[in-house]
């Protein structure tokens, strides 16, 4: 088996790589930091490939893909994992800051799934993993553009499961709520520490990454981690109101 993880150098990324690295498969690992990508990929040996990649850059984001299928074969898994996260009032954000945002974390995976979805479907088979957010389904003040584009992500992915299934193709949705990562660390920091969010239930990226591995195994539709807060996806507008009223002001 050949799996695909962007942004595999740190955080859940990272944990998914590692995951499918002790489970047998190839994995093939993307993202910029070199040196980290190949301290993970040392795990591997011959079956980790790591490509070295700007996924913002238009040029780099998908010039890869015959270079891995070459090195470790057809394409059977692509987490679609990279992702950027901007804590900020939206009018004081940079346009150029969100722009970049809504392309990585938005445009970057629905262009990477049609291109191995490409591959896979004429072969009958594959997993699309798309790595969303809670703030799909519970839009986080102060997090305007990152809700807006993991918004979009989950709900291309979520259509995307039935129209390809015909194909033998699967989707699985994945839901992070807070967990431990260079990411969740630098989101949290950017809020006034308030009682409401000091003690949120918090994963382990690598609970996460055995659920994720386990979901595609399984054909499951989605992952939402912590657990507790599967009860968002049912009662969205209970969840809303209450983070409307708990989130903690932004610092400045
Ligand atoms: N942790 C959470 O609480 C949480 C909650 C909900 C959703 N998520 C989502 O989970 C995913 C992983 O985040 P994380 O928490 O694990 O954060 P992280 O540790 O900061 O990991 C982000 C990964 O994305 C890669 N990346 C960023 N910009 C890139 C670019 N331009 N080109 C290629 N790769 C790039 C980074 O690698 P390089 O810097 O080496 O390029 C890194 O490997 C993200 O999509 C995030 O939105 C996380």
């Amino acid at each position: 088996m050949h799996v695909v993880v962007t942004g595999a150098s740190s955080g859940i990324g990272e944990a998914i790589a590692r995951e499918y690295l002790a489970r047998g498969a190839n994995v093939t690992l993307v993202a910029r930091r070199k040196e980290h990508l190949e301290r993970i990929a040392a795990a591997g040996a011959e079956r980790a490939h790591v490509v070295v990649a700007d996924l913002a850059d238009a040029e780099a984001a998908w010039a890869w893909i015959d270079g891995a299928e070459n090195a470790l074969g057809p394409i059977d898994v692509l987490v679609n994992n990279a992702g950027i996260q901007i804590v900020k009032h939206a009018t004081e954000t940079d346009w150029a800051a969100a722009e970049r945002l809504l392309h990585l974390d938005l445009h970057v995976p629905l262009r990477l799934t049609t291109l191995v979805l490409r591959r896979m479907i004429p072969r009958g088979t594959g997993t699309i993993v798309d790595v969303a957010s809670m703030a799909a389904i519970a839009p986080t003040p102060g997090m305007y553009f990152y809700n807006a584009a993991k918004a979009g992500l989950a709900a291309a992915s979520e259509g995307l499961r039935a129209e390809v299934k015909k194909h033998g193709v699967h989707v699985v949705t994945v839901y992070p709520g807070p967990v431990t990562s260079e990411l969740e660390a630098a989101g949290r920091a950017a809020y006034e520490d308030a009682a409401a969010t000091r003690n949120v239930p918090t994963g382990t990226p690598e609970v996460l990454a055995r659920l994720v591995a386990d979901a595609v195994a399984k054909k499951r539709p989605r992952v939402i981690y912590p657990r507790t807060y599967g009860f968002a996806r049912h009662f969205p507008n209970a969840t809303r109101w209450a983070l409307d009223r708990l989130t903690p002001p932004l610092k400045g």
